[in-house]
């Protein structure tokens, strides 16, 4: 038996080697402006990479490993996992990397030309042409766009059966990650740029400049200041104690930029220790505090985040700025993520151009990692920093709040499974992370709807659905709708209401309804997370059933993720912005609000050597926490010429389970293990 052991691998590895090809991929055109023009050189060298499929990255299983630190009721809440655990338990199997080394090398080519990366990640090989083409039963073209830019592709590839398991995607196939110049502008892509004004990701809203900061609380209902928040959810802390141990990081991405003058101004009024101070610079892929454009387009977002962000964790807490993307090319939030875990830019499929920025910038005044510069600009931490791109560069802070969002419907169902994937593994390694639901209610960015529902099913890359002003359909807002973040819906003081009420247990606020309304609804995309089950169904039981809306306006499965998790003030915000105080709107608001809470109660656990608080939806939708928010009854968050969905007692996809109160969510948490 023992002899025969070889011979028998030896008869199932050739036969496997015969296993029949099937289709990898395929596209039905090429994108817009591009067209073929010849078949590529016989050759001509193509440097050849396999993906290998991660194992355990599916939702349930994320669910489940999250769960396992996250859950109030897990032996294993707050031992959170170490950046190294996280990767090599996302690793791809030896079993993979074997059977594709072994399948390229049973093809005819010599062994030692196959590199695997250090990651495990990827399998190298240089590949003529001829053999690529022989390796992946396709055939490779040079298209050229309209500019007069030039590509490698082809339109379909397939792989052996008994490989097609191990491997996610081939590059270079059927992706055109060529960068394309904007004819007449210096700008090099055709991605959303999240940071762009006008590219509908950033959200706070202007009203109007004032020339009269009240400060009595009684005003909270007109101008909400520093104080009106620390009266709103109890926010009164006697620390930071832990600061060298804490970390709080705010999320912008240029050309958003903060102006120092303004957060003086500000603090000069509102938290006089701050003067002079500046939030910690972590540059991703070139990100810089620009100050060449300078209006509420460009500093509106940035301005309020960090005045409001650093004023409630005081000067004794620094707090970090993550400055994403370049100038010219800007960036979106896999190039966050990219940063902040060196596993996710090189096990996976990398970034997509249609989306996401690619580094290095083919513009040369663009960024080109740590190389060009040598060690005096961008010290090269790692290898994948030294090819352009920043990856694994930051260490994660333990709370991340953004003010940035895309509607789902701008981006795939792959796309955004593989991103929300990340989020799960940060909050594996106890990171909070959290996003503003949106500003239009029911609506996505810029108030547009979709015309028919979008069911991920039958999604198609190259017509994606419809948005539009005049859409009826509920478009739902991304990363939000992502189960393995917190999402941070808005809400006001009612008109008239003293905040100072609060302490007589009457209800002061109510959903958003000044300006903006706060993002919510149902998902098309995720599905509905173990700890929000119960409150979905009581509130679709008790108040869609039957739907007041016609089939198909959004998606009433009843088994898809619901959002905002909880929610802040967000509405009349004095902010300094460009020189003068204004008022401003939006869940932009009330998300760095949250995060400067979550970032005081990790202060007093991390004090007391207990860990961060990490990924906190499994704790707050568990009935101890039940008490902790203030719950919010009234109010709706209309769109798409509906009044959206209501403000109930309880969870809604308005407010969720309502506004914090910091100190019965301190209290908690510090009992916590
Ligand atoms: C492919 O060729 C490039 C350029 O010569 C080289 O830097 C790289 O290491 C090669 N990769 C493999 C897998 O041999
Ligand atoms: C800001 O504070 C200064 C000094 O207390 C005060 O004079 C000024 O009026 C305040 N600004 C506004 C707009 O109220
Ligand atoms: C996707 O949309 C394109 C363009 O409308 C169309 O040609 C193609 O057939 C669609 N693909 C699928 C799978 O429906
Ligand atoms: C609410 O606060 C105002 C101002 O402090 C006070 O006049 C009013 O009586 C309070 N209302 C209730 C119901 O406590
Ligand atoms: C509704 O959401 C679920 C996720 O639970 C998804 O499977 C389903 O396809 C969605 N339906 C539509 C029409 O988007």
């Amino acid at each position: 038996m023992l002899v025969l052991f070889p011979l028998v691998v030896a008869a199932a590895v050739a036969a496997q080697s015969l296993s029949p090809s099937v289709l990898h991929a395929k596209r039905s055109a090429p994108p817009a402006g591009w067209s073929r023009v010849r078949r590529h050189a016989p050759d001509a060298v193509l440097p050849l990479r396999f993906g290998l499929t991660q194992p355990n990255i599916d939702m349930a299983t994320l669910e489940t490993l999250l769960n396992d630190v996250s859950h109030p009721d897990s032996p294993n809440y707050g031992k959170h996992w170490s950046p190294g655990r996280v990767a090599s338990h996302f690793a791809p199997s030896n079993e993979a990397v074997h059977t594709v080394v072994s399948w390229i090398a049973d093809s005819g080519i010599a062994r030692d030309r196959v590199r695997v990366s250090s990651t495990k990640g990827w399998v190298l090989l240089n590949a003529t042409v001829a053999e690529a083409e022989d390796l992946l039963k396709t055939e490779y073209h040079v298209y050229e766009h309209d500019s007069g830019t030039a590509h490698v592709a082809c339109n379909e590839y397939h792989l052996p059966e008994h490989v097609v398991p191990h491997v996610e995607l081939v590059t270079p196939t059927i992706d055109f990650n060529a960068v394309v110049r904007r004819s007449g502008s210096t700008s090099t892509s055709t991605h959303i740029t999240v940071g762009q004004p006008g590219a509908g990701t950033v959200n706070p809203v202007f009203k109007s400049t004032i020339s009269n900061i009240f400060s009595e609380l009684e005003h909270c209902d007109t101008q909400t200041t520093p104080d009106c928040l620390r009266a709103l959810y109890d926010f009164y802390y006697l620390g930071p104690f832990a600061a060298s141990k804490n970390s709080y990081a705010i999320v912008e991405y240029t050309p958003q930029a903060y102006r120092g003058a303004d957060l003086d101004m500000f603090f000069k009024n509102f938290s006089s220790g701050l003067v002079g101070s500046r939030p910690v610079l972590e540059s991703i892929d070139g990100g810089v505090v620009q100050d060449v454009a300078e209006s509420f387009s460009f500093n509106g977002e940035s301005n309020l985040d960090l005045e409001y962000g650093m004023t409630l964790v005081t000067e004794r807490q620094p707090v970090t700025l993550y400055q994403v993307g370049d100038l010219e090319e800007g960036a979106s939030f896999n190039n966050l993520l990219d940063a902040l875990d060196g596993a996710y830019c090189t096990y996976e499929g990398g970034d997509d151009p249609t989306q996401d920025g690619i580094y290095p910038d083919s513009d040369p005044s663009g960024y080109q990692g740590c190389v060009v510069f040598f060690l005096a600009f961008f010290p090269c931490s790692n290898e994948f920093a030294a090819a352009g791109n920043d990856c694994g560069t930051i260490t994660p802070a333990h709370v991340i709040s953004t003010s940035y969002g895309y509607n789902e419907a701008d981006l795939s169902p792959f796309y955004t499974a593989r991103q929300c994937a990340e989020y799960a593994k940060l909050g594996m390694q106890g990171v909070t992370v959290l996003y503003s639901s949106g500003d239009n209610g029911v609506a996505g960015n810029n108030g547009l709807c979709l015309t028919a529902p979008n069911d991920p099913a039958t999604y198609n890359t190259s017509s994606p659905p419809v948005q539009s002003g005049s859409g009826q359909t509920f478009n739902p807002s991304f990363p939000s709708t992502c189960p393995f973040v917190t999402a941070v819906g808005a809400t006001q003081v009612i008109p008239g209401k003293s905040v100072l009420n609060t302490t007589h247990g009457e209800e002061v606020e109510q959903a958003c309804a000044q300006v903006i309304f706060s993002g919510g609804g149902f998902s098309n995309y995720f599905g509905v997370p173990d700890y929000q089950k119960g409150v979905v169904e009581d509130y679709i039981k008790n108040n869609l059933t039957p739907s007041p809306y016609p089939a198909g306006t959004y998606n009433t499965t009843g088994t898809s993720r619901v959002y905002p998790d909880i929610s802040a003030n967000g509405a009349n915000y004095v902010i300094a912005v460009d020189g003068q105080f204004g008022l401003v709107y939006g869940t932009s608001a009330s998300t760095p609000v949250v995060g400067a809470m979550l970032t005081m109660i990790n202060d007093a656990r991390l004090f007391v050597g207990k860990s961060p608080i990490g990924f906190i939806n499994p704790m707050i939708y568990s009935p101890g926490f039940q008490g902790a928010f203030n719950d919010i009854t009234k109010g709706t968050n209309p769109g798409c010429g509906t009044d959206g969905f209501s403000a109930v007692k309880g969870f809604d996809p308005v407010t969720g389970l309502g506004t914090p109160n910091f100190l019965e969510l301190l209290k908690l948490w510090s009992l916590a293990p």
